[in-house]
């Protein structure tokens, strides 16, 4: 049986995680405070006694706006740690599972990004994101950098959950209409993970960067009109919820600039490891479901 070392396990996909790889391997999954990522001599010392065969790392600074005022966090936790456990993993002969970005694009092209497009990130949650791809590509050679979009889980702060929330509290929401990408439930996430990592051969012959997101795509007002059209069926009743009302990025701004499209190619995860990722449309009636009633 494998061991695996899991860090994030607090966080949206980290919490799938747990759950998706506990029954098949020997998990090893410490907390923030048992594994602080800024403390680079702690990092060593779990890898090194810990000697896993796979380090999965979902941990990592999300938190997009927030990110522009705390840059120095944001690269210790999304570049300078990430580089850290590479080395350790080359060291100790572990494979790397991590995950990283669509928001390392500008959102400027209008098809699917491929993993071989020019990075060129808008902002600084972006750019910690494609340093860290670029310390562990450094660090070590048997890596995953898996590109997530647009997750969401029952878990922490998203869209969705922020969307359901204001849809009851508010009489109207402004939500952008020109933001392209692919909602990404958190469990399939980890759902996939779990399936790379059952044949850690095949991974450990075809390093690489993938994109693992949501089949299709669709906008964020898109996306909340389905989500509140599906929270409705589910509780019959259509009766006080905001009426949505379509707005633009350059109406809506935020401190931290946004790409508008970030939609991905994911043929070469398929092709590599036959993953194919459920259409985002067909996972909002299970991710409801893990919601508490209302
Ligand atoms: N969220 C998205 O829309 C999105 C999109 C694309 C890619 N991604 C990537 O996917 C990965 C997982 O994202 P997520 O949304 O699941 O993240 P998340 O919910 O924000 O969770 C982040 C995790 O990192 C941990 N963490 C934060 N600071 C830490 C520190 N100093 N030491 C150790 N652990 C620390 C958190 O632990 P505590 O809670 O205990 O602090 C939490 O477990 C990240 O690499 C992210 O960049 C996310």
């Amino acid at each position: 049986m494998q061991t695996v070392l899991l860090f994030g396990k607090t966080g949206q996909v980290g919490f799938e995680l747990e759950r998706a790889l506990s029954p098949n391997c020997r998990l090893i999954a410490p907390g923030h405070a048992e594994a602080d990522l800024t403390n680079a001599d702690a990092i060593r010392t779990l890898i090194n006694s810990t000697k896993p065969d796979v380090i999965v790392n979902a941990a990592g600074f999300t938190i997009v706006d927030a990110a522009e005022k705390q840059a120095d966090l944001v690269m210790q936790l999304n570049a300078t740690a990430p580089g850290i456990i590479a080395e350790c993993a080359e060291h100790c002969g572990a494979l790397l599972i991590h995950y990283s970005t669509t928001f390392v694009f500008d959102g400027t092209r209008r098809e699917p990004y491929t993993e071989t497009d020019v990075p060129n990130p808008v902002n600084t949650y972006g750019r910690s994101k494609l340093a860290g791809e670029r310390a562990i590509m450094a660090a070590c050679r048997q890596y995953l950098i898996l590109r997530a979009n647009w997750v969401y889980s029952a878990r922490r702060t998203n869209f969705a959950l922020a969307i359901l929330k204001l849809a009851r509290e508010k009489p109207e929401l402004e939500i952008v209409d020109d933001q392209l990408g692919s909602p990404t439930w958190a469990t399939d996430y980890a759902e996939a993970t779990a399936h790379l990592i059952a044949d850690p051969d095949s991974l450990r012959e075809k390093p690489g960067i993938y994109h693992m997101s949501a089949q299709s795509y669709c906008s964020r007002m898109q996306w909340a009109q389905k989500l509140i059209a599906c929270a409705q069926a589910r509780t019959g009743s259509t009766a006080a919820w905001a009426t949505l009302r379509p707005t633009t990025t350059a109406q809506y701004p935020h401190p931290a600039p946004r790409p508008l499209y970030t939609v991905t190619n994911n043929h070469k995860i398929e092709g590599a490891f036959g993953i194919r990722m459920p259409p985002w449309e067909d996972r909002i009636q299970p991710f409801l479901q893990t919601l508490p009633p209302h």
